[in-house]
C-alpha cells in the first residue's frame, strides 16, 4: 500500500497517519475495506432476502411499510459497487457520514420533505428540463444516403445556474438545513457546483463557503464573480479542483458540528456518492417520461461526459437495467491519452483510493496522484465515481475519451447548427458524436446530456480559435 507524504484532507486516518492521501495500488483486497462487506454487483441483497424476525413467541411479522423500506434501503445499498466505493476515513468520520446516511434515507420516505423538494425543482430550478431535438446537428450527422441517427439534447444547461449541479446541491442544502447545519462548505472546478451551492444557501439563508484552485479561479473568472454576489465567500486553494476539494473537506472536519460539506459529484466516501447520484437521477426518469411521449419508446443511445461521473450516473442510472439501452461515458483526453495530460481515469486509471473510496485513479509508479488536464475544467479530476468504476469493470456502460481539440470543435458546431452554446463539459460528449454517427443504424435514438452552459467558456474558446494552440499543450 502506498502511502503518500502528501497533505491529505483526511486528517488522522489510521490507513495513513502523516496525513496523507492514499492509493493502493498493488494489494487490493476487501480486508483493507473500512465496510462491512460485499454484497453484489450493485451493493444490494435480493429483494427476497427480507430478515423475518423468530422470538420465543413466534414469528415477527413485519408490516408491509417497514419491509418496503428495508427494501428500499437496501436498493440504496451501503457504497460499495463490486471492488469500488466504501469508507476509508478515519473513524472520528464514521459518526457523521453514518448520520448522514440515516438523514438522507429518511428525507427520500419523508413526503413533506419530497414534496418541497419538488416544488423547488420546479419552480426553482426550473424542471423539468426539455428534452430538445436538434434537427440541424441530426441533419449534419446523416450520411449521402440520408440516413443517420436522431440527436435529442437534455437540455440541463437550461436549469437555474446553467448547470446539472444545481439538482443535487439544492436537495442537500435543506439536508442540511434540517440537520441543524449553519455552514456549507464546498469545493468547486467549474465553478457550477459553487454557483449551485451558492444559489441554494442564499434561498435557505445558510452560510457558504466554496474553494476552488488559483488555476480554476482564473478560467472560470465569471463564476466565482456569481459565487460572491450570491453571498459566498470564495477561497482560493494553489492548485485545482482535486487541491480545493481537499482543502474543503479539511475544513468541514475541522468543524462537525456546524458544517456540512455538500458534495458536487459522485465521488467520496459513502453516503456521499450515493445521495449525488439520486439527487441526479431525476435527469435519467425525466429522459425516459419524455423519450415516451415523443417517440413511444426508450432512448437507444444515452452519452454524456464524465468528470467525476454525476451528470453521466443521473442520466445513466434509470436506464441501468435496459440493456437496450447502450451507455456511453466520453472522458477528457486533454492532449491525446499519451501526452500525459488528460483526465481519462477510466481508460488509464488503475484501482486506488482518493477522497475516501476505492475507484479508478490516476497516478504513477509509486501510487502518487498524476495531474489531471482537461480544457473543460470540470473534467479535471484524477478520480472518478466508484459506481461508474464497476459499470465499466462489469461492461454495463462504455467508456471513451474525446481531446481538447475535439471538444472545441463541438462546442463551435453546437452554437453554429443549433444556436445552443455547450460547457466545454458537455462538449465532450457532443464531440463524440464524430465517431459514433457513422456506426449507428438510421433512425437511432440517441441523448446526449448538454450538463451545462458554455457562456463561462466563451473566452477560453475564443482565444483557442485565435491562437489555434489547442493540438499542443499550453506553456
Ligand atoms: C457543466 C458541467 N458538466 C459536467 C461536469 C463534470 O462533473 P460530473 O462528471 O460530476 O458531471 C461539470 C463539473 O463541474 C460541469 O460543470
Amino acid at each position: 500500500m502506498a502511502c503518500s507524504s502528501m497533505q491529505s484532507f483526511f486528517l488522522g486516518s489510521h490507513a495513513c497517519p502523516v496525513s496523507g492521501h492514499f492509493t493502493l495500488k498493488r494489494k487490493i483486497g476487501h480486508s483493507s475495506v473500512n465496510c462491512a462487506h460485499v454484497l453484489d454487483g450493485h451493493g444490494t441483497l435480493a429483494a427476497d432476502c427480507i430478515p423475518v424476525e423468530t422470538t420465543h413467541f413466534g414469528t415477527l411479522k413485519r408490516s408491509f411499510t417497514e419491509r418496503k423500506f428495508e427494501i428500499e434501503d437496501r436498493e440504496l445499498g451501503n457504497g460499495i459497487f463490486g471492488r469500488f466505493g466504501g469508507k476509508f476515513v478515519p473513524e472520528t468520520l464514521m459518526t457523521c457520514l453514518n448520520n448522514l446516511e440515516t438523514e438522507f434515507k429518511s428525507v427520500l420516505r419523508d413526503s413533506e420533505f419530497q414534496a418541497e423538494l419538488a416544488t423547488a425543482l420546479r419552480d426553482y430550478v426550473g424542471r423539468e428540463t426539455p428534452l430538445y431535438f436538434a434537427k440541424r446537428l441530426t441533419e449534419h450527422y446523416k450520411n449521402e444516403d440520408g440516413e443517420g441517427p436522431e440527436i435529442y439534447l437534455k437540455r440541463e444547461d437550461l436549469n437555474h445556474g446553467g448547470a446539472h449541479k444545481i439538482n443535487n446541491a439544492l436537495a442537500q442544502a435543506m439536508i442540511a438545513k434540517r440537520m441543524g447545519r449553519t455552514s456549507i462548505v464546498a469545493a468547486t472546478g467549474a465553478g457550477q457546483h459553487g454557483v449551485a451551492t451558492a444559489a441554494a444557501c442564499a434561498k435557505l439563508s445558510l452560510d457558504c463557503t466554496i474553494f476552488m484552485g488559483t488555476k480554476d479561479i482564473e478560467k472560470q473568472y465569471s463564476n466565482v464573480v456569481l459565487m460572491e454576489l450570491l453571498g459566498a465567500q470564495v477561497k482560493s486553494v494553489h492548485g485545482n479542483f482535486k487541491d480545493a476539494t481537499s482543502e474543503a473537506i479539511r475544513n468541514w472536519v475541522g468543524d462537525l458540528e456546524s458544517n456540512y460539506y455538500l458534495s458536487g459529484t459522485v465521488v467520496g466516501p459513502h453516503p456521499c456518492p450515493t445521495m449525488v447520484r439520486e439527487f441526479q437521477s431525476v435527469i435519467g426518469k425525466e429522459t425516459r417520461k419524455q423519450a415516451m411521449e415523443k417517440w413511444g419508446g426508450k432512448p437507444d443511445v444515452l452519452v454524456a461526459c464524465v468528470g467525476s461521473g454525476s451528470n453521466a450516473l443521473g442520466l445513466f442510472h434509470e436506464f441501468l437495467d435496459d440493456q437496450d439501452v447502450t451507455l456511453i461515458g466520453v472522458e477528457a483526453g486533454g492532449f491525446g491519452l499519451d501526452s500525459g495530460l488528460h483526465s481519462a481515469t477510466l481508460a488509464r486509471g488503475e484501482l486506488g483510493v482518493y477522497h475516501g473510496a476505492m475507484c479508478y485513479l490516476l497516478q504513477d509508479d509509486d501510487g502518487q496522484i498524476v495531474g489531471p488536464h482537461s480544457i473543460g475544467v470540470g473534467l479535471e479530476y484524477p478520480g472518478v465515481s466508484p459506481e461508474l468504476s464497476f459499470l465499466k469493470d462489469t461492461g454495463r456502460a462504455e467508456f471513451y475519451t474525446a481531446t481538447d481539440g475535439e471538444a472545441l470543435e463541438a462546442y463551435k458546431l453546437l452554437c453554429r447548427m443549433e444556436g445552443i452554446f455547450p460547457s466545454l463539459e458537455a462538449s465532450h460528449a457532443l464531440a463524440f458524436l464524430e465517431k459514433l454517427c457513422p456506426t449507428l443504424p438510421n433512425a437511432t435514438k440517441v441523448v446526449v446530456n448538454c450538463s451545462g452552459r458554455g457562456d463561462k467558456d466563451a473566452g477560453t474558446v475564443l482565444s483557442n480559435i485565435k491562437s489555434n494552440n489547442y493540438f499542443q499543450p499550453a506553456k
